[in-house]
């Protein structure tokens, strides 16, 4: 990529199959308070999770092409399900640097881990395609790597069933296989997940450790774009002016402010609709 002609100033751009990468939102905007940034959540077409990899490679094609024409210098791709099945097939077509989830997820569990029995949970897709573990087993072959689709996670989330005793009986059935095979470390590789840390803990116990990968990829999004030029100006002063900040949604933004606000624990009120069928 050539940093040398890229426009500092311009926005970061993040994409996720819908609200869920709000969460990685949210962790940057406290890294890089400055910056600006343009989120796209494909709320027309979420969930990706259950499509066929020929359909998550054509939307993430389309949610990146609308991010380009933003003129974004840097694409976060916030959903585990794109960047598990998509990205690393595509990532090489775009000049621009994009990041995806599962790299810096998979690395921060290999660092963690003490007894080498590391699980890893999302959606059918990410867990089908099976790029945590070969990213861990290409750190190191010997780890065991349990991995395990829990599709009812996304759902819950999203109709606020956070702490509910349902939720709790869903986790339970889902995680007992995880307990049996005693992971010190689990990976919560879905933009939902963070959203049940309690509830997980509870069922798992104090002593596994939690892998939030929109947090960690957030942290390296951060470390790329502050030893980079593409960090923004307004960076160095001090205090720093706050970036401006725009959403847009491929459904009508209604439907999207009222989880986003939750999501973001504030509201969120400039969405703009976008036609992504163009892209
Ligand atoms: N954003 C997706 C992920 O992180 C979850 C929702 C969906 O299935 O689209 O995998």
């Amino acid at each position: 990529m050539n940093t040398t002609t890229t426009d500092r100033t311009a926005p970061i751009g993040i994409f996720d199959s819908g609200v869920g990468g709000l969460t990685v939102l949210k962790e940057i905007l406290e890294l890089l308070p400055f910056e600006n940034f343009v989120y796209f959540g494909d709320v027309g077409r979420t969930p990706y999770g259950g499509r066929s990899k020929e359909i998550i490679t054509q939307f993430t094609k389309q949610d990146i092409a609308f991010l380009n024409e933003q003129k974004v210098k840097f694409i976060i791709c916030a959903c585990n399900t794109a960047s598990s099945t998509a990205l690393p097939d595509i990532c090489k077509d775009y000049d621009i640097e994009i990041i995806g989830v599962i790299e810096p997820g998979a690395k921060a569990a290999v660092k963690q881990t003490q007894n080498g029995k590391i699980g890893v949970i999302g959606t059918n897709a990410t867990i089908n395609s099976n790029a945590y573990a070969s990213y861990m087993h290409a750190i190191d072959p010997k780890l065991k790597v349990f991995s395990l689709a829990c599709p009812l996670f996304v759902p819950l989330v999203e109709e606020g069933y956070i702490d509910k005793e349902a939720t709790y009986l869903i986790a339970r059935d889902y995680l007992q296989t995880m307990k049996d095979v005693g992971i010190d470390t689990l990976v919560l590789g879905c933009t939902h997940y963070p959203l049940l840390r309690n509830v997980i803990t509870d069922i798992m116990g104090d002593s596994v450790r939690l892998i939030d990968s929109g947090e960690e990829s957030a942290n390296e999004s951060f470390r790329r774009i502050t030893t980079t030029e593409l960090i923004h100006p307004n960076g160095s002063q001090v205090p720093s002016p706050e970036g401006d900040l725009k959403y847009f949604v491929s459904d009508v933004p209604e439907k999207f402010s009222s989880v986003a606000s939750r999501f973001m624990g504030r509201e969120i009120n400039n969405i703009a609709r976008v036609d992504i069928s163009k892209y």
